[in-house]
């Protein structure tokens, strides 16, 4: 049987697939509970520290009710000492005396890693520039209740910016359960060749498959279109690029139509740009003359879309995250 009592999330690199299927099968039944009414008692006096360098909705909520919702108690941080007045190493051993798990968003991966290295408790990565495992979760378990076949027989394409954090930890997640796996951008946005060349090795025992193109022509057949937004946070000065580079990969009804397949469904871990209803989207329309970027007003709202479905899945995974390495199981 599958334990994962004491463990830190900061990479699907260091899950076998056996843990995720356990994580998203825990998560269903914490889903299934919290639809029943029942107040859980996993996390009872668990404290729970969460600390943000950048923005969040869904983490944030997700980390608060999921701890609550099985009786812990939670600090947000977003003005501590850390990595100003104090070392990350020391913040870390501080931090590692008050609380029995602690989320990290920010910057670099490596602050997450030395969490870890230093608190002497789980620490679970909820965004670096490089990976954002527990939305990986999330998504996975979207498509286990909307895609009518097991994960290791879905197609699934993530068109956009296939480097950044969602498009490195999307093809970590999808190859360990055994999908075929699209990057569908230009050269430019592939993933790195290292981490392709690491992840092939995976898909070697897992079935899994990794395909790079730059043709539209590779949706055909997909169950899933996925994308992120062209620019993440931090990267704000790259509008005019990305929008050039990624214009032809916007996922729009031309695309969906491509995948000659009438169930495809679209995902998106949000926020989204895809109308004007944001200072931001405001901004890149007076800069760059476009309303919509990643995907099309259009898609987003089609009957494909379950992005809201998969953003409440956030909070059930993330809870099944906390219950299995902290919880009193
Ligand atoms: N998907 C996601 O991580 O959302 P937030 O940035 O709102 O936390
Ligand atoms: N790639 C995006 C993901 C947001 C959830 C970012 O890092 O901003």
């Amino acid at each position: 049987p599958v334990s994962l009592k004491g463990r830190h999330l900061l990479t699907l690199k260091d899950y076998t697939s056996e843990e995720m299927h356990y994580l998203l099968n825990l998560a269903m039944d914490l889903k299934a509970k919290k639809r029943a009414g029942i107040q859980g008692t996993l996390l009872e006096r668990k404290n729970i520290c969460l600390i943000f360098e950048k923005t969040s909705t869904r983490t944030r909520c997700a980390f608060e009710v999921a701890a609550f919702d099985e009786g812990a108690s939670v600090t947000f941080l977003t003005n501590s000492q850390m990595g100003k007045k104090e070392s990350v190493e020391d913040t870390a051993k501080v931090l590692g005396r008050f609380y029995d798990g602690i989320e990290f968003r920010g910057f670099k991966q490596e602050t997450v890693d030395a969490l870890a290295k230093y608190s002497g408790v789980p620490v679970w990565n909820g965004l670096t520039d490089m990976y954002h495992p527990t939305q990986i979760l999330a998504d996975f378990l979207t498509i286990k209740e909307h895609v009518a076949k097991p994960l290791n027989k879905v197609k699934f394409v993530y068109a956009g910016d296939a480097r950044n954090n969602m498009g490195n930890s999307l093809m970590i997640g999808a190859v360990k359960m055994g999908m075929h796996f699209v990057a569908l951008a230009p050269k430019a946005l592939w993933p790195s060749e290292a981490l392709v060349a690491e992840m092939n090795a995976v898909a070697a025992e897992t079935g899994g498959t990794i395909e790079l193109s730059e043709s539209i022509d590779a949706v055909k057949g997909a169950d899933v279109i996925y994308t992120d937004v062209w620019v993440s946070m931090g990267e704000e000065h790259l509008f005019a690029e990305r929008i050039k580079q990624l214009m032809p990969y916007q996922v729009n009804k031309a695309m969906l139509d491509a995948t000659a397949n009438p169930d495809v469904i679209f995902m998106h871990c949000l926020p989204a740009f895809h109308d004007l209803e944001t200072t931001v989207g405001q901004e890149v329309a007076k800069n760059h003359g476009i309303t919509e970027m990643e995907v099309t007003d259009e898609v987003f709202r089609s009957k494909h879309s379950v992005v809201f479905d998969e953003a409440e899945n956030r909070m059930h995974t993330i809870k099944a995250v906390m219950v299995a390495t902290i919880g009193n199981l």
